[in-house]
């Protein structure tokens, strides 16, 4: 049986610097969300933050524990800069790590190009959401939620408790 993907909201959170002040255009996060809104998906945030570790786990658990956001897509702070923070960041809020979600995307990324491994993002889930982080340009938040989508309602069926067949869908 196909998964109803309405019945599951969800966040897009830009860490940038730049952006926070507004010097930089986010064109990753409104990508983003229209992305997932096409896919059934419900908004219900988006927010620009600086790569500042206490403000982006604040965000995050926010957004899991008093919102009670089904998925978090954050893009941005993966790399290896000195301002990179976000997989640090992610230690502290998510309680179990998915590393095939994490894994496939540098994999796929690979393929585009060799700077793919610098990306050191993670996924994982936090009570019953799922939390994954993209590499913080348009191109690079594209091509990684791309190896995610087909993927994400079966998990967010089964990390919310869901019985469905894993064999089908
Ligand atoms: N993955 C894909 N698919 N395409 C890209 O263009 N850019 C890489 C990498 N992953 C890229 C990618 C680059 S250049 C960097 S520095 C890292 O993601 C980390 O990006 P971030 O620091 O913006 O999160």
């Amino acid at each position: 049986m196909k998964i109803d993907t309405g019945k599951f909201s969800f966040g897009v959170l830009t860490m940038s610097d730049k952006g926070s002040r507004g010097e930089r255009q986010d064109t990753s996060g409104p990508y983003l969300v229209k992305t997932l809104a096409d896919l059934g998906y419900r908004e219900k945030a988006y927010s620009i933050i600086p790569d500042n570790i206490e403000a982006i786990q604040k965000t995050l658990i926010s957004w899991v524990d008093d919102e009670k956001i089904d998925i978090i897509i954050s893009t941005g702070g993966t790399g290896v800069a000195p301002t990179d923070v976000t997989p640090e960041a992610m230690t502290g809020v998510i309680e179990k790590e998915i590393p095939g979600m994490a894994e496939a995307m540098r994999a796929e990324s690979l393929k585009k190009t060799p700077n793919a491994v610098l990306s050191r993002g993670k996924a994982g889930i936090r009570g019953n959401s799922l939390i994954i982080n993209l590499p913080g340009s348009e191109k690079a938040a594209r091509e990684n939620i791309a190896v995610l989508l087909p993927a994400l309602a079966h998990a967010l069926d089964k990390i919310q408790g869901g019985t469905s067949d894993c064999g089908v869908g």
